[in-house]
């Protein structure tokens, strides 16, 4: 048997999806607001920054994967223009109803699909962007995926990967005590639900740090690969061009 992370603990790497599967449809109705108040609205910042470097053109084809309740996939809508397209896609169905109810309610309706980043149902070289935000880190085989991410891209194009990250020596005591002591607490409160939150700190703490992330983009076959921190390192975006 094989085993793989699930926050701290060690599971069946077959049961890793469906465990994450069953945080996403504990948390999809409370999703933003508790997205809001956890990040104290910097996730707005962090996603306004990824749609700047993404420098989307109209006409362009964009994946948006694991694109839950639609943020990257709303704000890419409004780039593209008639002749582009986004795709917006989630392995969590109710993740992707609660994100298409968003877009339909602000006027935008978007081909929507639910499906698994490690298989993507789309031809080769069929994207100019594609972008993960908040959703690699949840991945069971984040190799696999990110593969599958360069391949569905056409030469010159632009994978962004927005994901939580290693913070900076200096905010780590207080960034430990903020995940683990007040995050659980908030998911209760707000969400009814304190172990997907506590799910979420450990999550982090086993995700590929930037440096990691930066040659692990390489070896899928990205040839030039860079990343900012922001927030001191709490969140980062890598950005991987398949040359
Ligand atoms: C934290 S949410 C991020 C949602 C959205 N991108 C955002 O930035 O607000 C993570 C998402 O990753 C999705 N996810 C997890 N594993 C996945 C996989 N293997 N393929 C596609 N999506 C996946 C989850 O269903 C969930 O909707």
């Amino acid at each position: 048997m094989s085993t793989t992370h699930f926050g701290f603990q060690q599971v069946d790497e077959r049961d890793k999806a469906r465990r994450v599967r069953g945080v996403f449809d504990s948390v999809a109705s409370r999703y933003d607001v508790m997205n809001d108040l956890m990040s104290m609205g910097l996730h707005r910042a962090w996603k306004a920054f990824t749609v700047m470097v993404a420098d989307i053109k109209p006409g362009h084809q964009v994946l948006d994967i694991a694109g839950g309740t639609g943020d990257l996939a709303m704000a890419f809508a409004r780039k593209v223009g008639p002749s582009g397209r986004v795709v917006h896609t989630d392995i969590n169905e109710a993740m992707l109803r609660t994100g298409r109810d968003r877009l339909v309610d602000a006027g935008i309706v978007l081909p929507t699909f639910v499906c698994d980043a490690e298989k993507l149902p789309f031809a080769d070289a069929s994207f100019d962007r594609v972008s993960v935000a908040f959703g690699l880190r949840n991945m069971t085989h984040k190799d696999l995926a990110l593969r599958e991410m360069c391949r569905v891209l056409r030469p010159g194009g632009k994978l962004l990967v927005l994901e939580l990250s290693k913070v900076a020596k200096p905010l780590e005591k207080a960034y430990d005590w903020y995940s683990f002591k007040v995050l659980p607490r908030m998911g209760s409160l707000v969400a009814g639900d304190a172990d997907s939150y506590r799910y979420l700190a450990e999550s982090i703490r086993m995700h590929p740090d930037q440096a990691t992330l930066k040659s692990m983009m390489g070896e899928a076959g990205f040839g030039h690969v860079d990343y900012h921190n922001m927030t001191g390192g709490v969140v980062a975006l890598h950005v991987g061009i398949k040359c």
